[in-house]
């Protein structure tokens, strides 16, 4: 049986999630990343996860789909004995999401629905499912954002989505306590990844404004969360919980 601590990052092909699985890796952890549809992305950060002396391995998972949790958690057991010899993960963090603008007037109940699932429903019940997978003494971090702190136009479902994560890390931290495992979320300021591609595409101008408005004055790079992430996933932080930490440079401060 493999003697390293396992993290479960969704979302982990591509941006914030990649660097999560990197530093986890750093930190010594092997690593089980999740992708939605884009494999050869998940292949590129298992090999960036090689690079560094880590092991890990990607799973297909659309962490919209409720009804598909309990297969998922069939192949990650299924992976996790064919890898590192263990049928359990130690540390679960709830990454995977896109994003969405819409003002309060503009936004459809199908895309409010579409941010439900991914931010809320989904992370919801996928630790539900893995709630027996999870060691005892291990941790959960959800993925929240600034979002849910302060309020701009547009973000009005997607941020209401983030601050349900908030709460219910409250409650993850308070129930699963008697097991030692701790529950925290880490919210991202305005960070330059594909999220916000198009938007920053389109309007470069936008770049500039969110540098204003952050005390260390510049946008947020994926390198700026993966460490705190794999932080939280280490004994050195074992007395965390129930926390909200957020990590934007000081953004509206
Ligand atoms: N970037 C920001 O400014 C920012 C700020 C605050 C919070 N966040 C949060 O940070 C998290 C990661 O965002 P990011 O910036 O890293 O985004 P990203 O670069 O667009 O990467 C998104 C990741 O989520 C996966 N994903 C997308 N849809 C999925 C689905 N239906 N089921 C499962 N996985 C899915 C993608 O998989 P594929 O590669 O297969 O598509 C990819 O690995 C999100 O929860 C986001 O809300 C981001």
């Amino acid at each position: 049986m493999s003697t390293k601590k396992i993290a479960l990052v969704t979302g982990g092909s591509r941006g914030l999630g990649k660097d999560m699985a990197i530093n986890l890796a750093k930190k010594g952890l092997d690593v089980v990343i999740t992708y939605n549809s884009n494999k050869k992305a998940a292949s590129d950060t298992i090999a960036s996860i090689e690079e560094v002396g880590g092991n890990g391995v990607a799973i297909q998972l659309d962490a919209r789909n409720i009804k598909s949790f309990a297969d998922f958690k069939k192949e990650l057991s299924e992976q996790l004995k064919a890898d590192f010899n263990t049928s359990n993960i130690d540390y679960l963090i709830n990454n995977a999401g896109f994003g969405h603008e819409g003002s309060v007037a503009d936004t459809t109940e199908e895309a409010f629905d579409e941010l439900l699932n991914i931010h809320f429903k989904g992370v919801y019940f996928l630790t539900q499912t893995l709630l027996d997978t999870l060691n005892d003494g291990g941790g959960i971090v959800n993925i929240s954002s600034g979002l849910s702190r302060f309020s701009l136009p547009g973000y009005s479902a997607y941020a209401s989505m983030k601050g349900a994560i908030e709460v219910y890390t409250r409650y993850l931290a308070k129930e699963l306590g008697g097991r030692k495992i701790k529950a925290n979320t880490v919210a991202p300021g305005a960070i330059n990844t594909d999220f916000n591609k198009e938007r920053f595409e389109q309007a470069p101008q936008v770049v500039d404004i969110i540098a204003s408005m952050t005390a260390l004055g510049r946008v947020g790079e994926s390198e700026d969360i993966g460490s705190i992430v794999a932080f939280l996933c280490t004994d050195d932080a074992a007395w965390v919980n129930g926390q909200r930490i957020e990590a934007s440079g000081g953004m509206f401060i």
